[in-house]
């Protein structure tokens, strides 16, 4: 058993069946349990090959189980399902067995038999092609990111996606805020409902209200036929607020007043409305530099600030950039019409050294350019228009040798307050060696104004 214990097992069902649970466990699995879309999105998410099983009629509806679609296509599970019958199959569960199951198991069954399955399983998870690079720690929420800053944010996601409260996500642009409020919408209780996207700073100051509250026929000039507005259409879902900074005072206002009362009246229109709809909400801008210069309205900014998302700007993300580049590259690659090859070593380096400004979508701007620009299908800095990195020539062992002992020495003349024989003895030579090697590397003792300094002589 030793040589197979702690295989990951994702087991996914409404009843936890604890005898099954014992043999499986006595047989080395280490069993991570879900009963929900909730649940399994908490559970942590290494990346690496398992086995899972999904109880199909362990009460689930046909719309929880395709909730669990992204999941169920992710290469790194070998799924394996437990049914009732062939018969109680309905179209949705057949449909997902057929696309995404290694076998299934008709109840009754043997424990036995379902773990040598669920070996096989992880098998075949383990030697999927996919299973590599960016496609191992990307999510189903197409969300890549494996540093720390990442995984706060991703853990920020699924406590938020609990509750049923506004959530205002902050980040620079470009760093996936939109990315993010759906992950939340979609780990709702309202992943069923409507997702509304309404980008504030994309739509004319004059239009915003008639597009956020719609209009009733003959409310102005050309409103011909009475159109719902687009809180009305996130009813029962999620209404996600972009560029919310950039809100003109005047919405502001009609806004609060929705968010106080749950009601929306369409322009021109006199009926009051019930609206129920959960608000994200994301921004650039500085909020609170903005309600200091009454740009916006503080008392709105804690209606919608109630729970807060901060996207980390792609410079913090350390190697999660690479990551990045190589998916992006991966998509680009499966469109373009001629072969390409990759990032050259110095393009690699000019990514890594560049400050990206516009995060993740100017990552994926300059990689479509450079895809089609590059020549013999090899990515250089040029076609990315970045600068080419200076080049660090290889140091040789000896120059590596003498810097090392160089800067040992001064920090042993700075420890012993300039007290060469003191230097001498921590450094384990004579002072005739330490004199020599503070001639040839051309170091004096001064006295400073600051204390003892050491400085290199010319
Ligand atoms: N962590 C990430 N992994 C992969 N792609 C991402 C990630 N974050 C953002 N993107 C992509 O970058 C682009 C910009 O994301 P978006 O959510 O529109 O940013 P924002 O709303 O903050 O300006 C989109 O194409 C999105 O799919
Ligand atoms: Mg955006």
């Amino acid at each position: 058993m030793s040589a197979y214990a702690n295989r990951p097992l994702l087991y996914l069902s409404q009843h936890h069946d604890a005898m099954l649970c014992r043999v499986l466990s006595q047989r080395g699995w280490k069993i991570s349990f879900a009963s929900s879309l909730q649940e399994l999105l908490a559970l942590a998410h290494s990346g690496q090959p398992a086995a899972a099983l999904l109880d199909v009629h362990s009460g689930f509806s046909d719309a929880e189980l395709e909730s669990f679609e992204p999941w169920l296509a992710q290469p790194q599970f070998g799924w394996i399902g437990i049914v009732a019958s062939r018969d109680a199959l309905s179209e949705a569960a057949r449909r997902l067995l057929g696309l995404y199951f290694i076998d299934y198991y008709t109840s009754p069954f043997e424990s036995a038999d379902l773990a040598h399955s669920l070996g096989h399983a992880q098998g075949m998870a383990q030697i999927r092609p996919a299973v590599r690079g960016a496609a191992a720690s990307s999510r189903p929420d197409g969300m890549i990111g494996t540093c720390a800053a990442m995984q706060t944010l991703f853990r920020g996601i699924e406590k938020v996606s609990r509750w049923d409260t506004p959530v205002l996500i902050s980040g620079e642009s470009g760093t996936g805020k939109e990315l993010a409020a759906q992950a939340i919408h979609r780990a709702s209780e309202r992943a069923q409902k409507p997702f509304v996207a309404v980008n504030c700073a994309a739509i004319p100051p004059t239009l915003l209200m008639s597009e956020l509250f719609g209009y009733e026929r003959g409310a102005f000039t050309g409103a011909t036929k009475r159109k719902p507005g687009r809180i009305e259409m996130a009813q029962g879902g999620t209404l996600f607020l972009d560029e919310i900074g950039d809100m003109p005072l005047e919405s502001q206002t009609s806004l609060l007043r929705f968010l106080e009362t749950g009601r929306i009246e369409r322009l021109g229109g006199t009926e009051s409305i019930e609206v129920d709809v959960r608000i994200i909400s994301a921004t650039h801008v500085d909020l609170d530099a903005a309600i200091a210069a009454e740009r916006f309205r503080g008392d709105l900014y804690h209606r919608l600030c109630v729970l807060r998302v901060r996207q980390p700007p792609l410079r913090e993300r350390g190697s999660d950039i690479m990551l990045i580049a190589e998916h992006v590259l991966e998509s680009v690659r499966k469109q373009s019409p001629a072969r390409i090859r990759g990032f050259s070593p110095t393009a690699l380096r000019a990514i890594q050294q560049h400050n990206w400004p516009g995060n993740v979508r100017e990552l994926i701007n300059r990689i479509r350019h450079a895809a089609a620009m590059c020549e013999d299908g090899v990515i250089q800095p040029a076609d990315l228009e970045l600068a080419t990195p200076a080049e660090e020539r290889p140091k040789t062992l000896a120059a590596i040798r003498e810097e090392a002992e160089q800067h040992a020495i001064v920090e042993a003349l700075q420890r012993n307050h300039e007290r060469l024989i003191d230097v001498a003895a921590e450094l384990g030579i004579s002072r005739v060696t330490l004199f020599r090697l503070m001639r040839d590397y051309k170091l004096q003792v001064k006295k400073g104004n600051m204390g003892i300094v050491c400085v290199q002589g010319t």
